[in-house]
């Protein structure tokens, strides 16, 4: 047997002539470009997340980045995120010319440690980034009460969480905004890219609806320095489609996670655990292993290849060598790198499947007990 780690194709044969029908629709009505589906999509992302405004962008990535420059933060001030993510939420602080300040990760959760951001809290610090990593919420409480009274701005990275929830509420609605990812491999994916940034601040809103077509409001007239970055309408009407079907396919993936954590249960591993309070929608399922790369060549071997994420923190990057960070500045975020093993995680997965790559890890195991 083989067990892809990834099939974006088994989800589109299963709404196919919906998907088709949304696109043509599109394609016919000639409205390409910020039309009635982005519109509706805004309003039905706001209503899900919990929120009052929803705004569409092209990617998560400049939903992060767009954040910022809403909140005007730039040159002078920090801005504190995690060492061990995707590298969007370091590089969109980068990108507005503030300084990238990372405090370690909890080492269970593997989200921000609230222990370490105080520690890195500055007069500078304009904002903080919690990423809800693997699709369950950073504490977010923990992080309100360091960055409230400070007057620091929360930008939740919900890239890998829609529908997640913390405290029985959503997440995007803690901060003052909260940024989402329609890639492909996301919980909900376009067939493109995609992002939203959702609000409950109207003037927030506004900006960011300006910022994202060249600092607009009346066509013609710049009053903003901004960008080309808006949710594409075919994007919209394809993620349209899809999001009523959010939920159950969290729910499937609950499932497969548990089927995992039952049969991994006496294994000398460490398995995923929400923290209490969170709804955990696992967009990955990663166990940390000691023998990680014999493993992973296992699995490859045996039909089921998986991918490595983040093999290398953040602060260790090329890219972010002149920020003179060392080894050892960020341990846990470090070690994690190091042992972290993500397995074949999405909603179209069989039961027979999961058992297969239940019975080869335990395999594994039984040989290098
Ligand atoms: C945590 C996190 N933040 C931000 C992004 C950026 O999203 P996008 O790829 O849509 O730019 C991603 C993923 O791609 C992510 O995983």
């Amino acid at each position: 047997m083989t067990v892809p780690f990834l099939n974006l194709a088994a989800q589109h044969a299963a709404l196919k002539n919906e998907i088709s029908d949304a696109v043509e629709k599109v394609l016919n009505g000639g409205h390409y470009i910020l039309g009635p589906n982005v519109t509706e999509f805004e309003k039905e992302v706001a209503a899900f997340t919990e929120t009052k405004f929803g705004v569409g962008v092209n990617s998560g990535s400049d939903a992060l980045t767009l954040a910022l420059r809403a909140l005007e933060i730039g040159a002078g001030d920090e801005v504190i995120t995690s060492p061990f993510t995707y590298i969007a939420p370091a590089e969109s602080i980068h990108q507005v010319g503030a300084k990238i300040v990372f405090a370690d990760i909890d080492p269970r959760t593997f989200c921000l440690d609230p222990n370490e951001v105080a520690k890195k809290i500055s007069p500078r610090t304009k904002a903080i980034i919690p990423v809800h990593l693997f699709g369950q919420a950073a504490p977010l409480n923990e992080i309100r009460a360091l960055a409230d009274s400070r007057g620091i701005a929360i930008i939740e990275d919900c890239a890998q969480a829609i529908g997640a929830k913390y405290s029985e509420q959503s997440v995007g609605s803690f901060g003052r905004l909260g940024c989402f990812s329609f890639y492909p491999t996301k919980n909900l994916g376009a067939d493109g890219d995609g992002g939203m940034v959702v609000t409950n601040d109207e003037s927030l809103a506004k900006k960011l609806r300006m910022l994202r077509v060249h600092g607009i409001e009346k066509r013609y007239y710049h009053d903003l320095h901004g960008f080309n970055s808006r949710l594409d309408e075919i994007q919209a009407a394809i993620l349209r489609v899809k999001l009523p079907h959010l939920n159950r396919w969290n729910a499937r993936r609950a499932e497969i996670a548990a089927r995992y954590t039952n049969a991994f249960a006496t294994l000398p591993l460490q398995l995923p655990v929400a923290a209490p309070g969170n709804t955990h929608i696992f967009h990955v399922y990663a166990v940390l292993s000691e023998q990680r790369d014999a493993l992973q060549r296992f699995l490859g071997d045996n039909g089921v290849p998986v991918l490595i994420y983040y093999p290398l923190a953040l602060h260790l990057q090329k890219v972010y060598a002149d920020l003179n960070f060392q080894r050892g500045d960020f341990l846990v975020a470090e070690q994690i790198s190091e042992k972290i093993l993500p397995l074949p995680m999405y909603p179209e997965l069989t039961n027979e499947q999961v058992d297969y790559v239940c019975e080869l890890v335990g395999k594994f195991f039984a040989k290098h007990a």
